[in-house]
């Protein structure tokens, strides 16, 4: 429950609790009015069969709507007919695994990588290996090396402001991947759930979704960092081939497509321009956030940790001194009235015991400035 007594949802922090282990938006960022404009243009024109089932691969004026917002941010063409829509990205990466690889496959990660998708490789069975980043993403020589070792069915990156640690994958490397990806026959996951959320002058290199020409690379969007979680709306973009994959499934054959419903409001909310004013919005608001969070890091933690700015994204990874047990950290942070990730959990193999992920989403400037400076107080 939060103050008001409405459900909102699972771990909610109690009272006046500044969890910045929460990665999701603030209420103040939610976007009810607009979505309310989006719905009734909808109902407005909607002709009825616009309730029926929709076409397997999402509605296809959603997905001309939603290629010639992504050609405008990708600065290359998006074709409808590469784009499925999803039920977001979780939803999308859980059914890619089951069309994509078998109980006992070998998937390659970033290591660190976003909690919450090892769990769904786990319902996969499946062999997770992990792969170290440095300041550029994932690191290409160590791939090259397990990949003298193992036959990934798949590799799950997300290449632009990392969960948990915030880098991005530089060009280069997106290219290398893309080709290794074509040489040994696996399949990029690549989950884009930030592309477009980037705060300063120089945005990311251009999504992975722009190179399907050039390996085995499906990316994963979402509409829940750009307009709302609630909305369980995204795409999955692929080559022809991998698409024809996709759509010979049963699911889809059986219910259409997974979120025809929610795709027809957003088609209205991307034609009125909309959704673009609501990027730009959030850019702007999390530019400020992120200016917060880092001045008063500065201020309150200064040399007790390390870190990189972000320059997009929702995540601050800081690393503690040696030694510092950030499993404790976190139980100690609750009872001082403040919360963050602690790095273990980010890890397949318990690693980055003093590292710990802030999020600066969840709550307005005076909120973060107040969380860190609680934060502060048990690491000086
Ligand atoms: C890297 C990453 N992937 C996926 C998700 C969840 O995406 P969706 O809401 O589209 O299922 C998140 C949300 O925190 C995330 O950080």
């Amino acid at each position: 429950m939060d103050g008001s007594g409405i459900v909102t949802f699972d771990s909610v922090p109690d009272g006046d609790v500044i969890n910045f282990g929460i990665g999701q938006p603030s209420p103040d960022l939610l976007p009810v009015k607009l979505i309310q404009e989006a719905t009734a243009d909808f109902l407005e024109k909607a002709h009825p069969l616009e309730l029926n089932y929709g076409e397997r691969q999402g509605d296809s004026r959603f997905r001309q709507s939603l290629a010639d917002f992504l050609s405008r941010h990708y600065e290359t063409p998006v074709t409808a007919e590469s784009l499925i829509v999803s039920g977001g990205n979780s939803q999308a990466l859980d059914f890619v695994c089951s069309q994509f690889s078998q109980p006992g496959d070998t998937i390659f990660i970033e290591e660190p990588s976003y909690f919450l998708a090892h769990r769904i490789f786990a319902d996969h069975g499946l062999n997770v290996v992990g792969i170290p980043m440095d300041r550029d993403g994932m690191r290409m020589d160590v791939l090259e090396e397990q990949l003298e070792r193992h036959r990934p069915a798949l590799l799950y990156t997300i290449p632009s402001y990392h969960n948990p640690c915030g880098v991005t994958l530089n060009a280069e490397r997106r290219r290398q991947l893309a080709r290794l990806s074509r040489e040994h026959d696996f399949v990029v996951v690549a989950d884009e759930v930030y592309q477009l959320l980037h705060y300063y002058d120089t945005p990311p290199p251009l999504a992975m979704g722009t190179l399907l020409d050039e390996g085995k690379v499906l990316s994963l969007g979402s509409f829940s960092k750009i307009m709302a979680p609630g909305l369980r709306l995204g795409w999955i973009q692929g080559s022809k081939s991998l698409m024809e994959r996709i759509l010979a499934c049963g699911v889809v054959n059986s219910g259409g497509s997974f979120n025809h419903f929610t795709s027809q409001v957003m088609r209205h909310a991307l034609d009125l321009g909309l959704q673009q004013a609501m990027v730009d919005h959030l850019r702007a608001a999390y530019r400020r956030r992120v200016d917060a969070m880092d001045d008063t890091l500065r201020e309150e933690i200064g040399e007790a940790a390390r870190w990189d700015k972000p320059l997009g994204g929702y995540f601050f990874w800081l690393q503690l001194r040696e030694g510092a047990n950030t499993m404790q950290l976190k139980e100690q942070a609750t009872k001082h009235g403040t919360g963050l990730q602690p790095g273990p959990i980010f890890s397949h193999e318990n690693g980055f015991p003093n590292f710990i992920r802030l999020s600066f989403a969840h709550y307005r400037r005076d909120q973060i400035r107040d969380g860190v400076k609680r934060l502060g107080a048990l690491l000086r």
